[in-house]
């Protein structure tokens, strides 16, 4: 079997967890830490680059338990002793990549390394792999990798994350984060599904990838909603979109919504400031009202005690099935799980 290792947002272990063993029928999962799961599989290399939970996937080189290495330079001087690499040489991931850089990252940030030994290492690298190096502009990057637990890991970088910050608009879940909460509403073929505050549309756009019955994506912003009339007209998917007050959702009949996944205004980044208490009050309430019973709604917001307070306030009509601490661009935020009882 081959041995990966990926990346995710950190806080959603158990959610990975299950879609990657969903997803991957033969998985054997060896490891998971906040942020990061090392696995095996027999499935080919295009099916594991089709997992749209994680962030990064990498090809296993070397991994250490961390237990006599105290800093990413014995990390690379253990790994240049052995000189061994697990598993397979992959030439099916190198096939027409040509170059390569080294990447060395301590505790999640990038760190620099002594001259001599990251020549060392480039040559060690470049001979194994008949890569040249290319610092600036390479084909492929391998990453030495020490976590603060103390696990090492060293692998070749399989995806090539996009630059979000140019492609994503203001205030656009990245669509790893977007699949995520997706996947936590349960998603089934015949599912209706909501999304009453969908923005640039990122989670109705990423819930077009799994069987669906029909999605709404709603936003009130009239400049909102032309923007993703045009994005969903343009990319061809099946969804409504629609231009009504997520308060007050007339148009929508009671019990007719399986599942609402959404990330509303969170009251920080708003220009207008508004009652926030009262909002997610009529919220909750225009949710219940429209969601059968038994639908699950998902809630991404960085107002954790107001939404708390606010699902007090609706005792005994929802029940809260689960709570994920996340970080969304540096900010603390949470992800509910509720069901309409
Ligand atoms: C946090 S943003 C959602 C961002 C979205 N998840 C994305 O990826 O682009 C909240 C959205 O709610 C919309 N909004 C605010 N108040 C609303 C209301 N009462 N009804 C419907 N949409 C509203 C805003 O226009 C904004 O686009």
């Amino acid at each position: 079997m081959e041995i990966y290792y990926s990346t995710f947002i950190t806080g959603f272990q158990e959610v990975v967890k299950d879609a990657l063993k969903k997803k991957l029928k033969d998985v054997q999962i060896d490891l998971v830490l906040d942020g990061l799961i090392m696995y095996k599989s027999n499935e080919t290399l295009r099916r594991i680059l089709t997992l749209r939970f994680f962030n990064n996937t990498f090809w296993l080189l070397q991994f250490f338990d961390g237990k006599e290495i105290f800093s990413v330079r014995d990390l690379i001087e253990i790994f240049l002793q052995k000189g061994n690499l697990i598993g397979q040489f992959p030439s099916k991931i190198i096939k027409d990549r040509r170059s390569f850089r080294v990447i060395v990252s301590e505790e999640n940030r990038l760190v620099s390394t002594d001259k001599k030994m990251l020549e060392n290492l480039e040559n060690f690298l470049g001979k194994t792999f008949k890569l040249k190096i290319n610092r600036a502009k390479p084909d492929i990057e391998i990453w030495f990798l020490k976590r603060r637990e103390g696990f090492c890991f060293v692998g070749m970088r399989l995806t090539k994350t996009p630059n979000y910050k140019k492609i994503l608009r203001k205030g656009e879940l990245r669509p790893e984060l977007a699949h995520i909460l997706c996947l936590l509403s349960e998603p089934k073929p015949q599912d209706v599904f909501l999304d009453p505050f969908a923005g640039s549309g990122a989670i109705p756009l990423e819930r077009t990838v799994l069987p669906y019955r029909q999605i709404i994506a709603n936003d009130k912003d009239p400049k909102m909603y032309k923007y993703l009339k045009e994005r969903v007209d343009k990319l061809k998917r099946r969804i409504t979109v629609t231009n009504y007050d997520a308060l007050d959702l007339q148009v929508m009949g009671n019990d007719t919504i399986d599942k609402i996944v959404t990330d509303p205004p969170w009251g920080i980044y708003e220009q207008e400031k508004f009652d926030l208490p009262d909002f997610y009050i009529k919220m909750v309430k225009e949710f219940l009202r429209v969601i059968r019973r038994n639908g699950l709604m998902v809630v991404l917001t960085a107002q954790k005690e107001l939404f708390e307070k606010t699902m007090k306030h609706f005792y005994g009509k929802l029940v809260l099935i689960e709570k994920h601490d996340i970080l969304v661009s540096g900010k603390k935020a949470a992800v509910y799980k509720i069901k309409k009882t």
